[in-house]
């Protein structure tokens, strides 16, 4: 097994999900109604900036996946009470009893997700001091932490690196602060807001990510009564508060996760109303999807996706920061792109290593070559660090079954649409760490009509 494999298969171990297998039969179109919930990058954070409140909160259309369980044990062991009802998809969050947790229990969360970092501005207000673990998430590129530190830094916390994560104290409290980000990186906004709402003073955050999520983010906190305004061209006011209360909220839906069933949708021929997408906070999606010979019709209460017959063709994409094309996206519509007639190019400039799930496509008949060059648009970021990230796949190719292993969550989805798609049976291994953002894709997949076997452990 690879390195990648090894981190993938460690990091389903540590949110217990690891060595489940689906067996699946391709060659069926997915066809039916699903529903997709709450974004796992807002419910997640959402679910931190319950720390900040006097009083309890409430967050609707939660979904049922291993990262909100992670978050909810860490809000636990630091004396949050947590009940999440899973079948109404709500959870309630009462912070009345914050205290420092145990370091033991804190590290018991290690290496299980990218949130822990969140927590560093909230428990500074409330109790002066917070310990971090490592970090995990998806190995997706080298995911340092340095803008995050750099910002708690400006506000005034006092950073100690220590074998085991991260100290911070913040003896003279936090204040309010000018920060410039060199990249509009999601996670470091989100630190300077649940910084800021709290700290004396005003911040201006400039350079920031405005991601659909952030936005939803940012109601909540003034939901809470926090005083943010978001300016022209990526600024973010921030004027702190003493006091901020619980809020009551229904989540963003997760575009993510319908961009994903749309994808599968077009990869296999299919036809899937996604209920609960948008299409606001889909646009940019929407416009390649159909560029690549897929329809959608938009209605009240969903996304239908199609495919309409006809051809797919190929498409220049260069993923970026909203409003570009995310990231997230890419992944799951290589597939479709390797059934496209001619050269399709994905340039990836968020992530320098989001092309780790294409060598088991490569297995299972793919043509697609890897660059390092910035193919297709603008120079990025990675141009001249020899990363492996541009992605040239040439099509139409039929793909065949073959055993894999996922990689991570976004790759491990498109390794169920490939398999979806290939002649013949597929087992893919470690598909539990999909459940890390895909609430129940099993039963999902059983709606529309897949043909499979789920081996859960
Ligand atoms: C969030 O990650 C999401 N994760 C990612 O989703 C998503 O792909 C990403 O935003 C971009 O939209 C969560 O919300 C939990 P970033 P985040 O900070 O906040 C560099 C998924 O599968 N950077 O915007 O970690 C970083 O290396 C996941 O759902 C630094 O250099 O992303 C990357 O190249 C994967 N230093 C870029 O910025 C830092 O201190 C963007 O990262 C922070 C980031």
């Amino acid at each position: 097994m690879n390195t990648v494999a090894n981190d993938a298969r460690a990091a389903g171990a540590r949110v217990g999900l690891s060595g489940d297998t689906i067996t699946i039969n391709g060659g069926r179109p997915l066809t039916g109604r699903i529903e997709v919930k709450g974004a796992k990058n807002l419910v997640t954070k959402a679910m931190v900036a319950a720390l900040l409140g006097e009083s309890p909160s409430e967050l609707r259309d939660v979904p049922d996946i291993s990262d909100v369980r992670v978050v909810k044990g860490l809000l636990e062991v630091h004396g949050v009470k947590v009940e999440h009802n899973v079948a109404e998809g709500t959870i309630k969050l009462d912070p009345v009893g914050v205290e420092s947790a145990h370091m033991v229990d804190i590290d018991a969360h290690a290496g299980s997700s990218r949130i822990p970092i969140l927590f560093c501005g909230p428990l500074l207000h409330r109790l002066g001091e917070a310990f971090i673990p490592d970090l995990g998430g998806c190995r997706i590129g080298d995911r340092p932490i340095d803008y995050h530190l750099e910002v708690l830094g400006s506000f005034g916390a006092v950073i100690e690196k220590l074998p085991t994560g991260i100290r911070m104290s913040a003896p003279e409290g936090l204040v309010g602060t000018k920060i410039s980000l060199p990249y509009p990186s999601v996670g470091a906004t989100e630190q300077v807001l649940l910084t800021a709402v709290r700290a004396k003073g005003k911040t201006e955050l400039s350079g920031a990510a405005i991601e659909p999520e952030i936005m939803d983010l940012i109601n909540i906190l003034q939901k809470m009564g926090a005083v943010i305004s978001v300016d022209t061209d990526r600024v973010i006011r921030i004027e702190g508060v003493d006091k901020l209360e619980g809020y009551t909220h229904r989540a963003l839906f997760d575009r993510n996760e319908a961009a994903s069933w749309a994808s599968a949708a077009l990869a296999t021929g299919g036809d899937v109303f996604v209920g609960g997408a948008q299409q606001a906070e889909m646009l940019t999606f929407l416009n390649i999807f159909r560029k690549v010979g897929g329809a959608f019709e938009i209605h009240e209460d969903g996304i239908r996706f199609y495919h309409p017959g006809g051809e797919l063709k190929p498409v220049v994409i260069e993923t970026d920061v909203h409003p570009g094309f995310m990231t997230d996206w890419q992944q799951p519509l290589v597939i479709a792109l390797t059934k496209a007639q001619g050269v399709s190019i994905v340039h990836e400039t968020v992530y320098e290593q989001r092309f780790g799930f294409v060598d088991a496509l490569i297995k299972m008949g793919a043509n697609i070559q890897l660059h390092s060059e910035c193919l297709g648009g603008h120079p990025c970021r990675f141009g001249q660090r020899n990363f492996l990230h541009s992605a040239v796949i040439s099509g139409p190719t039929e793909l065949h079954g073959a055993d894999i292993e996922v990689p991570d969550l976004r790759g491990g989805f498109s390794h169920l649409i490939a398999a979806l798609t290939a002649q013949g049976t597929s087992r893919v291994s470690n598909v539990g760490i999909i459940s890390r953002g895909y609430g129940d894709f099993i039963t999902k997949l059983r709606q529309l009509g897949a043909d499979f076997e789920f081996e859960g452990e």
